[in-house]
């Protein structure tokens, strides 16, 4: 196989053939490494050699077969939720995650559920972190019994060729590489985890699954912003993208597909870490409210009265609505640029909101530190999460606290109107369920006929929404 130099950028992985001050695909500014690249032999031997797929025919698309991949389940409920109803063959999943939050568990856990499930598959961890003695520990400690742990191979190594070379002998139909970035392409000069390998090892690994129809996870380490490490190109080459999220000190985890060819996106799979390893949570919805909250009926922290400066919105994750405590901490600021920071929300989103707040209630906080929290390290991106903000920010910095057992959502826009947020009926469903009395909401999310212990409350801008706050406590 032939070696060629080219310039690839770092964030977006254009190849270019000289080195140029800005890439020409994203247009950033010196972003472009040099790196080797293996150039595909010609002719269809050569490639199929080389583990490309063979060239396929072209045909009309009404003569396309329907007929769906069989899903194969992962044995866990709340993985499989997140896949878009189970793994399919010749599937390539990345796992991204900060470091200890559970990635080696969890697939470790999925490889053993899985052999349970299906007494045919062949399974194989491939880990260049950690060695076969720790992965027997952690099997051991997850209590998977003997039978299933003689059928799952371990391999500790990261040359990708010595993986190929196990892939073609022991034919495994479910892979597990743990992780991308310590894969490296011994054809490469380049260091482990530099754009080319992570992208050479991956590719190599993608075409395996596709033209054996075997399936791929592949563990990814994230950056210090959050966004898994190497190029972007490695999300694009992927079936789906997973992301593990959650405080590392919280009991619970959150799995969420960021990016799914075989389901729908923003799912989210809710797991407890216990001391066997990752348990499903099939019911997370009031998870996510501290304990302080008086709905919170049989935990044994006494019930108090609602404090200043914390909102329960009513958010939905994919298809199910979930419930998460909103804090806001309002304070005066000693320094003449106040502090803006936001846990689990998006510190853009609260520029805008303090901007609608300032300029159609005539709120200003440019004197006053902002800090914004979400109870339980889940993190909130759906605007729904507009008026909740704002009323727990108004509520601390007016130290009063909201009405008790309130919930709240709705979108705000630029002109302080609110907007209606999807699926209000099932969200205003799961709060009467779990026991709250008034929901305050966009007028257009109003149920056309009552909510059984719940009132609902419908208001059309910012104004009204304070008002009606400022009016009931
Ligand atoms: P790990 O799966 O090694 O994380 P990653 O691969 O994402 O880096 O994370 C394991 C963490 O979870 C570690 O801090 C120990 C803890 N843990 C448990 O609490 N219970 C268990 O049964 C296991 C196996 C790990
Ligand atoms: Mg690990």
């Amino acid at each position: 196989m032939k070696k060629k130099s080219i310039f690839a950028c770092r964030d977006c992985g254009h190849e270019h053939s000289k080195w140029l001050g800005r890439c020409e695909g994203c247009g950033e500014w010196n972003t472009l490494d040099e790196t080797t690249t293996i150039e595909a032999p010609k002719g269809a031997r050569g490639r199929l050699a080389a583990g490309f797929s063979v060239v396929s025919k072209m045909q009309p698309l009404s003569e396309v077969s329907l007929e769906d991949r069989p899903r194969l389940s992962m044995g866990m409920e709340e993985l499989d939720r997140v896949l878009g109803g189970g793994m399919v063959a010749g599937g390539v999943v990345l796992l991204g995650g900060d470091p200890g939050i559970g990635k080696s568990t969890l697939l470790l856990q999925a490889l053993a559920q899985h052999a349970e499930q299906s007494p045919q598959a062949s399974l194989l961890y491939v880990s260049g972190e950690e060695s076969a003695h720790q992965l027997a520990h952690r099997a051991r400690r997850l209590g998977v019994p003997e039978a299933l742990l003689a059928r799952i191979q371990v391999l500790a190594e990261t040359s990708l060729e010595r993986i190929n070379e196990t892939l073609a002998a022991l034919g495994p139909t479910m892979v597990v590489i743990d992780s991308i970035q310590t894969t490296l392409s011994e054809q490469l000069p380049s260091a482990p985890g530099s754009v080319a390998q992570v992208r050479e090892c991956a590719a190599q690994l993608t075409r395996w699954a596709k033209s054996q129809g075997r399936c791929v996870f592949l563990v990814g380490h994230v950056t210090k912003e959050g966004a898994i490490a190497g190029p972007r190109v490695l999300e694009h080459m992927v079936d789906a993208v997973l992301y593990f999220e959650g405080d590392g000190h919280a009991a619970f985890r959150v799995v969420r597909a960021v990016k799914n060819r075989f389901g729908t996106v923003n799912e989210l799979g809710v797991f407890a870490m216990t001391d066997r390893g990752l348990r499903g949570v099939s019911n997370p919805s009031a998870l996510f409210l501290s304990h302080a909250h008086p709905t919170d009926a049989d935990s044994e922290v006494p019930a108090r009265r609602s404090v200043a400066g914390s909102c329960v919105l009513a958010t939905q994750e994919g298809s199910r609505p979930l419930l998460v405590e909103v804090q806001a901490l309002v304070d005066a600021a000693h320094i003449p640029n106040p502090r803006r920071l936001c846990v689990g929300l998006e510190p853009q989103r609260l520029a805008m909101l303090l901007a609608v707040l300032h300029r159609h209630a005539g709120v200003a906080c440019f004197d006053q530190d902002v800090y914004l929290n979400v109870v339980g390290g889940i993190r909130v991106s759906e605007p729904a999460a507009d008026l909740a903000i704002l009323a727990a920010i108004m509520s601390s910095l007016r130290d009063r606290p909201l009405p008790e057992r309130l919930v709240v959502f709705g979108e705000l826009g630029l002109s302080g109107e609110l907007r209606p947020s999807p699926r209000g009926q099932e969200r205003l469903r799961e709060a009467a369920r779990l026991g709250f009395a008034t929901a305050l909401v966009p007028k257009a999310n109003l149920p056309r006929r009552e909510m059984e212990g719940l009132t609902v409350v419908g208001v059309s801008s910012l104004a009204e929404a304070l008002d009606w706050l400022s009016a009931h406590r």
